[in-house]
């Protein structure tokens, strides 16, 4: 038999959630989408601009296929970024790069960032948080973004830098515009693209000079241990390693805010889940961080460009084919995953594999440095809150982009703390 073109299947339709869709109206809208996927059994929805790619093994084998590939060049030229110095970062971008040249140099950036290397920043996070905690003065009532989500992953990559601690609202404040470059919405802006560009200029004028010190002063770091870096005796060029860097960064830091935003947030609404991990933190913490990670990925979308055609599951997907391959119906696949629409943290993960840190080449360079900071932030706060609740609505972010949260007021019981 031969496959059917894609565009002769008959699919649900996929609207592409409007500002207005967020919170309880996200899940409602994406668990429609579940249910008319089981019971007609197709794994794909249509929308004007792309088809939505919805159970994991297939999101899977798109993230992983040779034939498709990031669509930043197309989405850049569309808006006319074909020179300056956002086209230079867009041009050195991991995931716009491909084949030999993102090889090298994930391979000389993954060193810096495995589960041993990052362990020396463990006690530098742990003690932002202390001193987080401890600027909110005993208070009972507070925003948990403004207060520890927020700072935490500046804080962290500051330190992976070996920048000042004082530099950080900068780097949040650079991470935030130059994230922008992603979302179409932002780009079709004149002024919001002009301000992505300054802040890029910003950026290397102030990792330029660091770079130099660092070269004649070595530090405990990544920026310094990307200048020894070295893959088949070939190192960083500099513009290639500002850009690494800046890379970092744009990852880094809001992706790892929302993430334990939305966590302590289901957190707070299952207060037995929560006494239960006070209890056994230590089976229960990372068990939270990567249920947490499944239930409400903060990357739900990515997308993806057919550079020729492809033939899966009997589907003739044309050269060219725009992709949206979805994180939160994948991390709901029933095939994958036991009871997905529960968010329970006694579950154990092992066996399981979601997509909220992507698959194939492009999977998340940044995944152990952000559980560390998750898995932190939770053993801190298990010590310290007995029992807390959400004190206000949490104002939610819209999920296309990174999916995150501007405000969530917490009233929290403190813990008593031993003598
Ligand atoms: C909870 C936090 C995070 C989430 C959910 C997340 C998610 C993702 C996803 C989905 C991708 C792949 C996108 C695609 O293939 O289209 C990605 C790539 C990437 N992430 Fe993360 N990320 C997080 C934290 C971080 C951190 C802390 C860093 C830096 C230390 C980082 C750096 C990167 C980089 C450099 C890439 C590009 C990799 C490549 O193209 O080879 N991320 N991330």
């Amino acid at each position: 038999m031969s496959p059917t073109p894609l565009d002769q299947l008959d699919l649900p339709e996929f609207p592409m959630p409007g500002p207005e869709i967020r919170g309880e109206a996200w899940h409602e809208m994406m668990d429609g989408i579940i249910e008319e996927s089981a019971e007609s059994d197709v794994w794909l929805a249509r929308n004007p601009i792309a088809t939505l790619v919805a159970d994991r093994e297939a999101g899977e084998f798109f993230l992983r296929s040779r034939s498709a590939r990031f669509p930043g060049e197309y989405l850049y030229e569309a808006f006319g970024i074909t020179e300056g110095p956002l086209h230079e970062q867009i041009h050195h971008n991991l995931l716009n790069t491909e084949g030999d040249s993102h090889r090298r140099l994930r391979g000389l950036v993954n060193p810096s960032l495995t589960p041993k290397a990052v362990e020396k920043y463990r006690p530098g996070i742990r003690g932002f948080l202390a001193e987080l905690w401890d600027r909110l003065g005993g208070a009972t009532e507070f925003d948990f973004v403004e207060a520890i989500a927020k700072p935490l992953p500046a804080l962290t990559i500051a330190r992976v830098m070996g920048a000042p601690p004082e530099d950080a609202p900068k780097l949040w404040d650079w991470s935030n515009w130059i994230q922008q470059q992603f979302d179409p919405v932002a780009l079709a802006d004149p002024g919001v693209l002009e301000t992505i560009q300054g802040k890029v200029v910003e950026f290397h004028d102030w990792i330029r000079p660091m770079v130099a010190a660092k070269r004649g002063n070595p530090g405990d770091d990544m920026v310094t241990e990307l200048i020894a870096a070295e893959e088949e005796g070939e190192k960083l060029t500099d513009v290639e390693l500002e850009n690494l860097v800046l890379n970092v960064l744009v990852g880094g830091v809001d992706t790892t805010q929302s993430q334990l935003s939305h966590i302590v947030r289901l957190l707070a609404l299952n207060p037995d889940q929560w006494q239960a991990l006070r209890e056994d933190p230590e089976t229960l913490v990372p068990r939270a961080v990567e249920e947490g990670i499944r239930y409400e990925p903060i990357t739900p979308f990515t997308a993806r460009m057919l550079t020729e055609e492809v033939e899966y599951r009997d589907v003739l997907f044309p050269e060219g084919t725009p992709l949206i391959i979805c994180a939160y119906t994948a991390n709901r696949d029933p095939a994958v995953f036991p009871d997905p629409g529960e968010f329970d943290i006694t579950k154990d993960p092992a066996g399981t594999r979601t997509l909220t840190f992507g698959a194939g080449i492009h999977y998340c360079a940044g995944t152990n440095l952000a559980k560390l900071e998750l898995n932190e932030a939770l053993t801190f706060l298990a010590d310290r809150v007995d029992s807390f609740e959400i004190a206000a609505e949490p104002a939610y972010a819209s999920p296309v982009g990174i999916y995150g949260i501007d405000s969530l007021e917490l009233r929290i019981t403190p813990a008593q703390v031993p003598a």
